[in-house]
C-alpha cells in the first residue's frame, strides 16, 4: 500500500481525501494507494514528515500553515517551489524528501483565459498570493498587487515581480484597468466580507472581467456572487483545488487523473 496524505492544521475540513481517493479509484489504483487527512500542529511538522516514509507514505500535500516549512525541510526542491518560497507537494523516496509546488499550475489550469499580455490584479500578499503572482508573472501577465497592508504588497512585488497598487485612503481600486482579478485574501471565507473589504468599486466591474477566488467553502463567496451579478466570468476555488491536486497526483503516480471525477468528489 502506498499511503498519501494532506498535512494541515486544521486538516479535517479538507476535501482532498475525497477528491484524491475518487481519482485513485477511477484509475483502478484504490487497492494500492490510499489518501488521508492528518492534522499536524506546527511544532510537530518536521518530525512528522521525516517519519512518513517509514510508515508507508509515498507523498503528501501540504496546506496552511505548513507550506513554507515544507520547503525548508526538503532535501531537494523544484525550481518552482524554490522561487515561490513554498511547497504544497512532497514526495518520499530513499530517505529523501522532495518538494514541489503545484499551486501555480493549478491557478493557470483553472483560468479560462490565457493571462499572457493581460492585466491581472492580485488581491492579497500572504502565502497564497505568492504562487499566484509567480504563475501570472511567469505567463506574461502584467500584475498589480493590492493588499490591505500595503507594505506586504510592496515586499511581494519586490521579490516576485509585479507592481504594488496603492489607492489612497478614501479611494477604491482601479479595476477598469484590469481584465483578470484573483482574490487570495481570506475575505469571504466565512461567507462575509465582499466588495467593500476588497476595495472593489461597483463601477467599472463588469462582463470584461474574469474573477477567480481561491477561497472555497459552502456556496459562492460574496466576491464571486457580485462578479456573477455584473456578468463577469467567475471561477471558484474548487477548480484550483482540483487542478493543483491533479498535478500532485501526476507527480506521485505518473498517471493522468480524471478531472471530472475529482470535481464531483470535491464539490
Ligand atoms: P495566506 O498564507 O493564506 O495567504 P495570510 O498570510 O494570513 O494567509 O494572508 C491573508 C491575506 O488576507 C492577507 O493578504 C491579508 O491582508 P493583510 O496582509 O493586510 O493582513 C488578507 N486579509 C485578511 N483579512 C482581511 C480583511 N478583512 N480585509 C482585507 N484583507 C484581509
Amino acid at each position: 500500500m502506498n499511503r498519501l496524505a494532506v498535512l494541515g492544521h486544521p486538516a479535517g475540513h479538507s476535501r482532498s481525501p475525497a477528491m484524491q481517493n475518487a481519482a485513485l479509484a477511477a484509475l483502478g489504483l484504490a487497492d494500492e494507494w490510499r489518501y488521508e487527512a492528518i492534522d499536524v500542529p506546527p511544532g510537530e511538522f518536521a518530525d512528522r514528515v521525516r517519519a512518513m516514509e517509514g510508515e508507508g507514505f509515498a507523498g503528501a500535500n501540504v496546506t496552511v500553515p505548513h507550506k513554507e516549512a515544507a520547503l525548508a525541510l526538503a532535501d531537494e526542491a523544484s525550481g518552482t517551489a524554490r522561487e515561490i518560497g513554498a511547497a504544497n507537494t512532497l514526495s518520499f523516496a530513499r530517505g529523501e524528501v522532495s518538494a514541489d509546488n503545484t499551486d501555480a499550475h493549478g491557478l493557470l489550469a483553472a483560468l479560462p483565459v490565457d493571462p499572457a499580455g493581460k492585466r491581472a490584479l492580485v488581491l492579497g500578499a500572504g502565502g497564497a498570493a505568492r504562487a499566484v503572482v509567480w504563475a501570472l508573472e511567469g505567463s506574461g501577465a502584467e500584475v498589480g498587487i493590492w493588499n490591505r497592508t500595503a507594505e506586504r504588497a510592496r515586499t511581494l512585488a519586490g521579490e516576485l515581480g509585479g507592481e504594488a497598487v496603492e489607492p489612497g485612503a478614501d479611494e477604491l481600486l482601479p479595476v477598469s484597468g484590469y481584465e483578470l482579478i484573483v482574490n487570495t485574501t481570506t475575505v469571504g471565507m466565512d461567507g462575509k466580507g465582499g466588495l467593500a473589504e476588497l476595495r472593489i468599486p461597483a463601477e467599472g466591474f463588469g462582463p470584461r472581467h474574469t474573477v477567480l477566488d481561491i477561497v472555497y467553502g459552502e456556496g459562492e463567496t460574496p466576491l464571486l456572487a457580485a462578479a456573477r451579478a455584473v456578468g463577469a466570468t467567475v471561477v471558484d476555488g474548487l477548480e484550483m483545488l482540483v487542478q493543483q491536486g491533479a498535478e500532485s497526483l501526476r507527480i506521485w503516480t505518473g498517471r493522468e487523473p480524471d478531472l471530472d471525477v475529482m470535481r464531483r468528489a470535491a464539490s
